[in-house]
């Protein structure tokens, strides 16, 4: 694949960025990221001219694909009216209403990033409690965030940080560590620590390491364990909200967690980030409350406006069924093809999200970070580097997840199992 243009850019880039970037996971494609000049539908077009089916999807917003016209107009009305007012928008209302309807949740605080949604999320938890412990998983990734960057998923996995540097020893000592899906430890440190603990938080299908599911006792059990110590049950549903169902992973598992953290898909594709609970908790927040956020871009309105089009869409049904088969059916095309070159291999599949791990045939199920780690990660980086030559990109990491939207059509499915049969038998060459 010719990229003249965009190693020139990369090479310009270096001078402004560390490592040429401004988000780590991006400079993971090989020998350098490629430009992009525009994305319709489920394409890229890279600024020296290759079309490429979509499987990043600006990691996880754009269920209805690139430059979807419902988000368009309404993004574009807001803009003739102006898009920051440091006083508020009806929009947000709206776009409360929604949130409020699908999760069930009294109040919502917006905010800019999925990162702020946690960091505000942690605090709330630990204000409302008056504890100052929490239990994340490894794996699982929560954003930039202080309290929460440890054995995280995502680029801190990618590029092997287990523990970011710059974040005090004294900090992360406050936040505990288990293993996905490992019931037994997750009751043993309840029964040790419970009362001190203020909340769980976890990514109720873990999209950050891999695509990893949570089999539905745990998730049971954290409930039950959270209700009987009197700690919060937070569900980071930045990635399976609206993605996994319109009421997201709390819908999807029947799950009542005491509070969500949403991004991504709720701005259609526009910075935003919100944490969503009842009256009680969210009170503790400012002004009502002593637990301080606030923010300058908080329920921007353009980021309302297209997270609004966006649910809309949604709430028709046809996102989802276009993108939830198009995963199953892509899902099933590498089953197969696993099978058919004897490669060994897991795929994870989950709504419009997808993953492969390569990993030895004694890993039958992929349910933690442990076994994620035991992917050959070489052969994923073949496999991306071979279908970006074909015209399709996935994630160039495997501790990220393939995402689908409403604009994966037949045609582009059909463009895509046919890039995967042609390299899948050059993967072992
Ligand atoms: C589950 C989860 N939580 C939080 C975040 C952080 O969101 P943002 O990148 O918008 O800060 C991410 C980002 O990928 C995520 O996947």
């Amino acid at each position: 694949m010719r990229m003249d243009r965009s190693r020139e850019l990369y090479e310009e880039a270096r001078k402004y960025f560390p490592g040429g970037v401004n988000s780590p996971v991006r400079a993971a494609v090989k020998p350098y990221p490629f430009y992009v000049k525009r994305g319709y539908g489920a394409y890229i077009e890279t600024i020296d001219g290759h079309k490429l089916i979509d499987y990043v999807l600006g990691y996880g917003p754009l269920i209805l694909g690139h430059a979807h016209p419902a988000v368009y107009k309404k993004v574009a009305a807001q803009l003739s009216d102006g898009w920051i007012y440091g006083a508020p928008h009806e929009a947000a209302i709206e776009l409360a209403k929604k949130i409020r309807k699908h999760y069930g949740y009294d109040m919502v605080r917006f905010v800019n990033s999925g990162t702020e949604a946690t960091v505000t999320a942690i605090r709330i938890a630990r204000g409302y409690t008056g504890r100052k412990y929490i239990v994340k998983f490894e794996g699982c990734y929560h954003g930039a965030n202080d309290s929460l960057l440890v054995k995280a998923g995502s680029a801190a996995s990618h590029y092997g940080i287990s523990a970011s540097q710059g974040i005090p020893n004294e900090l992360s000592q406050l936040t505990y560590v288990l293993d996905y899906n490992d019931i037994n430890s997750l009751v043993n440190l309840m029964k040790e620590k419970g009362e001190n603990i203020a909340a769980i938080i976890l990514e109720p299908a873990i999209a950050n390491t891999g695509l990893i599911l949570p089999d539905i006792e745990f998730l049971k059990t954290l409930r039950e364990e959270t209700e009987k110590y009197g700690s919060l049950l937070i569900f980071d549903e930045v990635v399976t909200g609206y993605r996994l169902s319109l009421g997201g992973a709390k819908q999807y598992y029947s799950i009542n967690p005491d509070m969500i953290t949403l991004g991504k898909i709720i701005g259609g594709g526009f910075p935003i980030g919100a944490v969503a609970a009842n009256h009680e908790i969210m009170s503790v927040l400012t002004p009502l409350g002593k637990v301080f956020n606030a923010g300058t871009f908080n329920a921007n309105p353009v980021s309302m406006v297209a997270g609004l089009a966006t649910i809309e869409e949604l709430e028709k049904g046809y996102p989802y069924r276009i993108a939830n088969l198009g995963a199953e059916e892509l899902a099933k095309t590498i089953r197969e093809l696993l099978e058919e070159y004897k490669i060994d291999g897991y795929v994870s599949q989950i709504a419009s999200m997808l993953q492969v791990f390569f990993v030895p045939r004694s890993v039958s199920r992929v349910k933690n970070a442990s076994d994620a780690k035991k992917a050959n990660k070489e052969l994923y980086v073949k496999l991306h580097s071979l279908l970006l030559e074909k015209g399709v990109f996935i994630p160039p990491s495997q501790f990220e997840t393939c995402f689908l939207s409403a604009g994966h059509n037949k045609d582009a499915l059909e463009k895509t199992i046919t890039a995967y049969n042609d390299v899948f038998g050059m993967l072992r060459e």
